[in-house]
């Protein structure tokens, strides 16, 4: 069985840290438009520099901690790859730039839109680890040069890995999205494909979303349960 596992903010949200459209459409008290797209980063650097920086710290202040949902996503990772037969793989895609996933025990996963515990330079395009606050003044720890910006993928910017992404939606067998609203192209369009190309496809959530009726079936409920009952039962079915 081939499986691949889309989440969003909601699958992070069991463990502290905001969605993106709750709170009136704030994210961390900002519209999304402020502090994630390119304009914004050229137009008001300083605010977009500082609130990664802020939502780094949070991240790594120690009192955010991975959930039984991101743990039992990497429990179903060891799983199959511990299965014999290779037509069984697993594909964990985020939109998430937190580190839960990995902290949570997960050990492949494609960050499609980008990740805060890392730069990019836009002299050099070197990407790397960064765990400390950084602004356009810091040197690139590769090219020496002052041009590093988070490695966040903003609106109107072209997802990471959609190549690889694109292969896994036509090959799986089981698409499942967990803790996002819909909202969001291209990963919103991910489970009309994935069935296209024949897919059973499954949705978590706490409500119905957006993208609902494309699915399956839609699991309501906080997903630290939901997705533990989903891994406990597809692991006991001996797939
Ligand atoms: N369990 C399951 N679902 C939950 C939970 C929970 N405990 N808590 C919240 N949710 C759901 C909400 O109902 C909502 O549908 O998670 C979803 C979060 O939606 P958004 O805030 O829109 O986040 P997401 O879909 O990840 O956003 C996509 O938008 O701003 C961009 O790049 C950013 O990656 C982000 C993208």
């Amino acid at each position: 069985m081939k499986i691949v596992i889309l989440t969003g903010a909601g699958i992070s949200a069991e463990s502290g840290l905001h969605t993106f459209r709750a709170d009136n459409g704030l994210w961390e008290n900002h519209k999304v438009e402020d502090v994630c797209t390119p304009r914004a980063l050229e137009k008001n650097p300083t605010l977009v520099y500082e609130f990664y920086n802020n939502l780094r710290r949070k991240l790594n202040s120690g009192d955010i901690h991975p959930n039984p949902a991101h743990k039992e996503l990497a429990r179903l990772e060891d799983h199959i790859n511990g299965l014999d037969d290779d037509n069984n793989e697993f594909t964990l895609i985020t939109q998430n730039v937190d580190n839960l996933h990995e902290r949570g025990g997960s050990k492949a996963i494609i960050h499609m839109h980008g990740s805060l515990n890392s730069y990019r330079c836009t002299a050099c395009n070197s990407v790397g680890e960064y765990m400390e606050d950084f602004t356009q003044d810091t040197s690139c720890p590769h090219c020496s040069e002052s041009a590093l910006r988070p490695n966040i993928v903003f609106f109107e910017e072209m997802p990471l890995m959609m190549d690889v992404i694109d292969d896994k939606l036509r090959s799986c067998d089981i698409f499942c999205s967990i803790g996002t609203s819909g909202n969001v192209y291209p990963a919103s369009g991910f489970v009309r494909f994935a069935k296209e190309y024949g897919a059973k496809t499954i949705e978590f959530n706490l409500n119905n979303t957006l993208v609902s009726d494309f699915f399956d079936e839609t699991i309501i409920g906080e997903s630290s349960k939901t997705v533990k009952k989903w891994v406990d039962d597809y692991i006991q079915g001996g797939s």
